[in-house]
């Protein structure tokens, strides 16, 4: 063994050996059971970098050396955490597919080790199981999971832009089939561990109340198990007989090739073809299945090469940095402020949103009460966050006795009853400046002195809700995005006199509660809706060119929105959109001057989706185009003739850019990860393309200067470029540093 491992006996008294290295230790015990116990005492989780790989490496070729062993559990020393894959790092740093190929057959090698070994070897996982920490549990010859809120598995790959190539792709539908492999790996889904076990990627679930430390205890009888034959067959015989059905498909050639167009065609669907992993990890399964293990290995090696140097996997990644640092991030620069933790929450306004957030805190188990003017209105606060639940239901993501538990957290009140011990409070009333001010000011006799106050409001100014409290510091804007259980964005938003320590507890309530926070200070539309207003008007500025409507939304689609910009303000809502037009136009003048197009259809009464007409007709959950809208705005248009794709998608993104580095320039945010961040999760903006700032980089800044430059020359001071472009431009900076 190397060096640095050194005797330590003494931790382990049981333990008739045991030898410790940087990152596993090795412990024999007198049934003859040995476990290989991986713990990377300085990380949080379990990472399997190179570093980790060859200790790894090192450690096999000792095992197989051992003669007294009688099986080995593989395990992790962390409660939470068996192994959260292989270094995204170094998968950012690798430009040569030749390298990422290597890379993924020294892993294949070093698993295959695992599998080789002349005893039984056993995954005992508890906590995150996934890429690489599933890949080496496939290697095994057995796998236990104990049932833990942590404990999820899967292949995630795909998410950053590669596949599972250290075997995943080949090992896993070899054990659990061809369709139910596809599933998990094609949009790289995670599942607990008694569902894991129902697909017989694990052979024993433990339940939730088994005690931590007996894992061990566990697996070492189910170790020792596995040494009478009778059982280890019978176990394989439960694999075998859980494939079974899914088999009768896969077992002849015509059968799969059905299997894998459907996949193809499914994946396709779903990714409009903007990302080649989920399509790449599909070739990899499809020709590696029915060959040998080691063909199909390096199948798998080669096609991950292919896929580690695209721009789409670099642009993941960049992504997933994004997200850490956002974790990471308390929304104050260099503070030593401690978060108060929030415990009791109250919502005032049980509306849509109101009803919404109820939901998601109750999710998350903190007691709720929410306030209303009267009954009625309660009830449909009540109501939607009992939809929101049901639905988890149906889907299968909560179980029925835990929804209830979970749903009797919510109080209602029509008075302001039990709101003295509320740590935080989340307004989601009306959006009416006089009556959030009233709300305020009646909320702040009503709750002790350092209670957070916050605002769902999606445009007015935070400052001047404030304006309304004797205490302006504890004010803030908490801005969910519409469906709340499902948008991960959540904006907090500083008014003039927010404190830095409502701001942190703010943001680390946000974190709470599974969301992504970003801290924008005050300003008309504050960050999303602020470059959103823009693309919406541009949108319609180019109908009043004579574009028409499917074309610019299928241009947007194509370049990768989950909409088009028409479409979003349908589901917005017209009159919604109109109002946010008409606030972003106070804040900015005419350069937000909102298209007539857009009054003219809110003066028509067109509410979009929600009153069944705006741009499109909606009915019986489809929707087409309303070609009334023609006749309807058909003295507000022109033919400029025709407008190709690239000179839509080119006004739609550059209005979208400039106003991105505008928020920049203004310091509305503190980093361009926070505009990046805000367009990802607050509007679907694509990630492949690794945020709007990240896209414009990727274009060149100068590139960038010149577009606008030449959309100015034709469009109108509209597309002016900012001075901060101009400068970085001229000075070969840019918005990040890799
Ligand atoms: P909503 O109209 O569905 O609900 C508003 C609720 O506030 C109603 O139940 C009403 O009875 C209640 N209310 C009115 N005056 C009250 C008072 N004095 N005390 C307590 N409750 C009172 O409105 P929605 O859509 O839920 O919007 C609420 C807030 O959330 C607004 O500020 C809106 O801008 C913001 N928002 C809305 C989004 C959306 O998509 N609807 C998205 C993000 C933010």
């Amino acid at each position: 063994m190397t060096e640095d491992v050194k005797q330590d006996t003494k931790t382990m008294e049981e333990s008739i050996r045991a030898k410790k290295g940087k990152a596993f230790k090795l412990t024999e015990r007198e049934s003859g059971v040995a476990f290989l116990e991986l713990n990377l005492e300085e990380q949080k989780v379990n990472i399997l970098s190179s570093e980790v790989m060859t200790e790894l490496d090192k450690w096999l070729d000792e095992l197989r050396t051992y003669t007294g062993i009688k099986a080995l559990v593989i395990l992790s020393g962390k409660e939470d955490n068996f192994i959260a894959g292989a270094d995204v790092g170094e998968i950012k740093d690798i430009v040569d597919p030749e390298e990422g190929t290597q890379k993924a057959k020294m892993g294949q090698a070093i698993f295959q080790k695992i599998y080789d070994l002349p005893f039984p070897v056993i995954a005992a996982i508890q906590g995150t199981c996934v890429g690489g920490g599933l890949e080496l549990a496939l290697a095994c010859h057995f796998r236990l999971a104990k049932i833990h809120p942590k404990t999820k598995i899967g292949l995630p790959e795909v998410k950053l832009g590669i596949l599972p190539g250290f075997g995943g792709t080949q090992r896993l539908p070899r054990l659990i089939g061809i369709q139910r492999a596809l599933r998990l790996i094609l949009p790289g889904k995670l599942v607990d561990a008694k569902y894991a076990g129902k697909l017989g990627i694990v052979d024993k679930v433990l339940p939730l109340d088994y005690p931590g430390s007996f894992i061990k205890a566990a697996a070492e009888e189910f170790a020792l198990s596995m040494q009478q034959s009778f059982l280890r067959s019978a176990y394989e015989k439960k694999r075998n007989a859980k494939r079974l059905h899914a088999i009768l498909l896969e077992s002849n050639s015509l059968g799969q090739k059905f299997l894998f167009k459907q996949a193809r065609k499914r994946t396709l669907k779903n990714t409009k073809g903007h990302y080649p992993a989920p399509l790449k990890a599909l070739e990899s399964v499809e020709k590696g299945y029915g060959k040998s293990l080691q063909e199909g290995l390096e199948i798998e090696a080669k096609l991950l090469g292919e896929l580690i140097t695209t721009d789409v996997c670099k642009n993941l990644i960049s992504i997933y940095y994004l997200n850490e640092a956002l974790k990471k991030d308390p929304g104050v620069e260099k503070t030593k402020l401690q978060h108060v933790e929030v415990k009791n929450v109250g919502v005032l306004g049980a509306g849509l949103m109101g009803g919404g957030i109820a939901q998601l805190l109750a999710y998350h188990d903190l007691p709720v009460r929410m306030k209303d003017i009267d009954d009625a209105a309660l009830n449909a606060g009540f109501q939607k966050a009992e939809r929101v639940f049901q639905k988890a239901v149906e889907k299968k993501k909560l179980s029925r006795r835990d929804m209830k538990r979970k749903y009797t957290l919510i109080s209602g009140t029509t008075d302001y009853s039990g709101f003295s011990n509320m740590d935080f409070v989340i307004e989601a009333v009306v959006e009416n400046m006089d009556v959030k001010k009233q709300v305020f000011s009646e909320i702040e006799e009503k709750v002790g002195e350092n209670t957070v106050l916050a605002s769902n409001t999606s445009s007015l100014s935070i400052t001047e809700i404030a304006s309304a409290v004797k205490k302006p510091e504890r004010v803030i804007g908490f801005h969910f995005f519409n469906p709340v259980h499902r948008m991960p964005l959540v904006e907090i938003i500083r008014g003039q006199k927010t404190s830095d320590q409502a701001t942190v507890t703010a943001v680390a309530f946000a974190k709470r509660l599974g969301k992504i926070p970003i801290v924008v200070k005050n300003s008309p539309g504050f960050l999303v809706n602020r470059i959103l207003g823009p693309y919406i008007n541009e949108a319609a500025l180019l109908l009043e060119e004579g574009a028409k409507i499917m074309e610019v939304d299928k241009a947007m689609v194509e370049f990768g929105m989950p909409m088009g910009p028409l479409h979003l303000l349908d589901e917005v809502g017209i009159d919604v959109g109109y109002e946010v037009s008409k606030i972003l136009q106070k804040g900015f003048e005419n350069r937000m001057a909102p298209s007539r197009i857009i009054e003219r259809l809110n003066e028509d009464g067109r509410l979009g989706k929600k009153g069944g007409q705006g741009f499109y007709i909606y009915e019986n959950k489809s929707k087409e185009v309303d070609t009334a809208v023609y006749d309807l705005i058909k003295d507000l248009t022109r033919s400029d003739g025709e407008l190709s794709k690239e000179e839509i998608q080119e006004r739609l993104v550059f209005t979208m850019i400039k106003e991105g580095i505008l928020c920049l320039e203004e310091n509305l945010v503190r980093h361009p990860r926070d505009v990046d961040a805000g367009l990802v999760f607050g509007t679907g903006f694509p990630p492949f393309r690794g945020g709007l700032l990240r896209y414009a980089q990727s274009l060149g800044l100068k590139t960038c200067l010149d577009k606008l430059k030449g959309l100015t020359e034709k469009c109108g001071p509209r597309f002016e470029p900012p001075e901060l472009l101009q400068k970085m431009a001229e000075n070969d900076e840019t918005f990040y540093e890799d």
